[in-house]
């Protein structure tokens, strides 16, 4: 026994050591360039077949990214993936509310008979909130509609039918199938609509288009939407028979991509989680995390993910470097997976996710390889996330908080850290901190920032766009004097910036 232990201590002599860095540890050198800003295009790949319009990604955090969350970081071109740490049916509504926000066409609407009492049109209303309410008649033929208008004037009981109210088929003006939806958001325009009915040939409704959708889509030209031009959104779920669960869920409410999200990506039970998900439905994208190795990438892709997700303890909330001696600087971890990616046959986007503070974290993580990049803390806070805003000596603050912080484990996110069997909140280990970060309005605000320091950063390297960015950064190592000297200093006080945190 003492002859093994005197071994181990002689192996460990030889043990080397390797530099690693993270953000603050380098800058980018610019270069020669002749591109504006507003010429630079971010669009990237999410995974192997997902395209966004902008590199970011909001975290499946409970006091990060819900439903409203998750539509803004799509209405801005990237994406929110929607924690697990609910039930799989709220889950599951959280995903059908982001997929109906900006529908296109919106197929099998909810429609009324025109035998039904006016009290069903109300309680759609109530228990839906639909409005525009299609009428049909027992073949699904379209015979009139119930206007949003048409409520102020809508009696509530069961004396009066639909058919007395509704506005008839002879009198609208009615899309066909298979026209585009520019051809009906014209229609919609022309005749001043506020939802146009489409038909098939026999004058069976298929589907509807809104004026409200119609405006979204004018304001918000680089959402990031699926093929019927709903917005775009990610579901976590966790390892082995539950994981498989809520997986199916999920992609029933319409989710676009899959995330096996734990906190040890290079393990059995992620890497059998990924084989089955991919045996059960091949075409589903599924990207898998977090890692931080060459060979966890390429065990993870052989398993058949789409992304990969990098980061080890670099988040803001993260102790997993504390507690268990484990992790990679971030953008070390990042350039190992990148490696472990190139040397693969199967190629896939890596997603750096934690430790950004600032826009010019998002460039760097980029430019050393990564596709797109995750935060949390950037976009707690905001009026997006969950929680309320709480007030401190007239300040204004909103809870964040660790996956892996005793309160949210409470929630149902111990499996992440692999102690799903454990009952008593007294015998968790946390790996993360609860928190609190100041109130910051809206996120549009903050992904303005960051969209605004990216193409910044992209013009001072003169590139185009992130594959140039890639070719051509090059980075420096930097002494903490120099990071010293990066921030603003010798001045009493700094007034408020939007892209500058001084907390
Ligand atoms: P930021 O820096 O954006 O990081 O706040 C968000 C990422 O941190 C990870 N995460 C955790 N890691 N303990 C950890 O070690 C935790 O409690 C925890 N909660 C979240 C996660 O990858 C997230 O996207």
């Amino acid at each position: 026994m003492l002859k093994f232990n005197l071994f181990s201590i002689f192996i460990g002599m030889f043990k080397q050591f390797q530099d690693t860095f993270t953000f603050d540890d380098v800058l980018l050198v610019p270069q020669k360039s002749e591109i504006l800003p507003k010429d630079v295009k971010i669009h990237t790949y999410l995974t192997r077949e997902i395209k966004l319009n902008a590199p970011f990604l909001s975290a499946p955090m409970d006091t990060v990214t819900e439903h409203e969350m998750a539509i803004k970081m799509a209405l801005a071109g990237g994406i929110g993936i929607i924690h697990k740490n609910l039930s799989i049916d709220d889950q599951v509504a959280e995903i059908r509310k982001v997929k109906r926000f900006e529908n296109g066409f919106v197929k099998n609407p909810m429609t009324a008979h025109p035998s039904d009492p006016m009290s069903k049109i109300i309680q759609i209303r109530n228990k839906f909130g639909y409005k525009k309410v299609p009428i049909v008649d027992n073949d699904g033929v379209l015979v009139g509609f119930i206007s949003d208008i048409d409520y102020l004037m809508l009696p509530d009981n069961d004396e009066h039918k639909v058919l007395d109210f509704m506005f008839p088929v002879q009198k609208m003006n009615v899309g066909y199938e298979g026209m585009s939806l520019k051809e009906a958001y014209q229609m919609i325009q022309k005749f001043r609509l506020r939802t146009l009915c489409i038909v098939d040939k026999n004058n069976k409704l298929v589907s509807i288009v809104t004026r409200r959708d119609l405006e979204k889509s004018l304001l918000y030209p680089n959402s990031s939407k699926d093929s019927t031009k709903q917005l775009l959104v990610g579901g976590a779920i966790g390892v082995g028979i539950n994981g498989i669960e809520r997986a199916e869920n999920l992609l029933k409410a319409g989710t676009d991509v899959l995330i096996v999200d734990t906190a040890h990506g290079h393990s059995r039970g992620v890497i059998d989680t990924v084989k089955e998900i991919k045996r059960k439905w091949s075409g589903v994208q599924v990207i898998a995390g977090n890692i931080a190795s060459s060979d966890a990438a390429k065990d993870l892709i052989d398993a058949g993910v789409d992304a990969l997700k990098v980061g080890i303890g670099p988040g803001s909330i993260c102790t997993t470097r504390i507690v268990a001696g484990i992790g990679v600087p971030q953008l070390s971890a990042i350039m190992e997976v990148v490696k472990g990616v190139y040397n693969s046959q199967r190629k896939v986007p890596v997603i750096a996710d934690g430790g950004i503070k600032s826009s010019g974290d998002v460039v760097k993580a980029l430019a050393v390889g990564a596709m797109s990049v995750m935060m949390g803390n950037m976009f707690a806070g905001t009026d997006e996330s969950p929680g309320r805003i709480e007030y401190t000596n007239g300040r204004m603050y909103k809870v964040y908080r660790g996956m892996g912080s005793i309160d949210a484990m409470e929630f149902g996110s111990k499996d992440r850290y692999g102690q799903a069997e454990i009952k008593e909140k007294q015998k968790f280990v946390p790996e993360g901190v609860s928190g609190r970060v100041a109130y910051k309005g809206s996120v549009s605000t903050i992904l303005y920032q960051l969209e605004g320091g990216l193409r910044s950063g992209f013009g001072y390297n003169g590139a185009r766009n992130i594959s140039e960015l890639q070719k051509r950064a090059h980075f420096v190592k930097i002494t903490g004097s120099s990071l010293k000297e990066s921030h603003p200093h010798d001045l009493k006080e700094v007034s408020s910036a939007p892209n500058y945190s001084i907390d």
